[in-house]
């Protein structure tokens, strides 16, 4: 199996404006405390990051990812006291404890979110928050469609049979995971954000610059190409060409804070 750094930040940027809208949401849920020590899980191109940092005005914040083109496009974001680093959300190494555990639009690639969560917990300092936002749109077409298209054998061989299932958890569940881990405050929303994009395509080329990636980075490029066709196809067949074109995106927001 190939595994490549197969994030491109242009292509994921393209949406910027609507990626935005859950980022701001997210932040809005947070409790400004002075001297905050933030950390940014799977930052991207630092640009939330950044807006995180300035709003907050904390000690330090520190931006997390494991991906090269993205940390790259996080270099012009630093400044005093926001700085990046390369990691692995699934294996986290860092340093000390924060007051705020923020993520936007990452954690969806890790596994097994209560494991996960409990492995936040340690990383908060007493009366540290925590603030998450997931995607929770596994269930729309664009979703579903790149799954159907990874079982069909020409790619299953190179996926070696991998289909990818969305790790995150109802709104519900993450109450009662927040609730058991002993966030004495909570609050946890599940929303959709309706999208107008200028035509069919643009869906698709949102899907390739996230969920897409995932099967990107298993097979050879020629093989993704043709993998990309099919799934054009497919979502063809579903969704008639509109322009603009309706795209409603279901996301879950977390927030909860720890006894100080
Ligand atoms: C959809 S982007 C979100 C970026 C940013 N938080 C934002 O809101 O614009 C997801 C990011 O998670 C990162 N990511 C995915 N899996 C990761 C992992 N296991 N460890 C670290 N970062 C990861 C990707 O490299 C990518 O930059």
């Amino acid at each position: 199996m190939t595994t490549r750094d197969v994030w491109d930040p242009g292509r994921y940027e393209r949406f910027q404006f609507e990626r935005s809208l859950p980022f701001f949401d997210l932040l809005a849920l947070v409790c400004p405390v002075p001297g905050l020590r933030i950390v940014d899980l799977g930052c991207g191109t630092g640009a939330l990051t950044r807006r995180l940092h300035d709003q907050l005005r904390p000690l330090e914040t520190v931006g997390v990812d494991c991906s090269a083109a993205m940390l790259k496009q996080c270099e012009p974001h630093v400044t005093d006291g926001l700085s990046f680093r390369v990691g692995d959300l699934g294996a986290l190494d860092l340093e000390g404890r924060f007051d705020l555990v923020f993520s936007n639009a990452a954690l969806h690639w890790v596994e097994d979110h209560p494991a996960l969560l409990r492995r936040l917990v340690p990383l908060l300092n007493p009366g540290g928050q925590l603030a998450v936002q997931v995607p929770a749109n596994h269930e729309h077409p664009s979703q579903t469609l790149a799954a159907t298209v990874a079982s069909r054998p020409t790619f299953a061989e190179a996926l070696e049979g991998y289909v990818r299932h969305a790790p995150v958890l109802s709104a519900t569940r993450y109450a009662e995971e927040l609730h058991e881990l002993g966030f004495a405050e909570q609050s946890v929303a599940s929303r959709v954000y309706v999208h107008e994009l200028p035509d069919r395509e643009a869906m698709v080329e949102w899907v390739r610059g996230t969920t897409l990636t995932d099967y990107e980075r298993r097979m050879p490029a020629d093989l993704y190409e043709k993998f990309l066709e099919e799934y054009r196809i497919e979502v063809a067949r579903v969704f008639p060409e509109a322009t603009p074109f309706f795209f409603p995106f279901q996301r879950t927001l977390l927030w909860g804070q720890l006894d100080g």
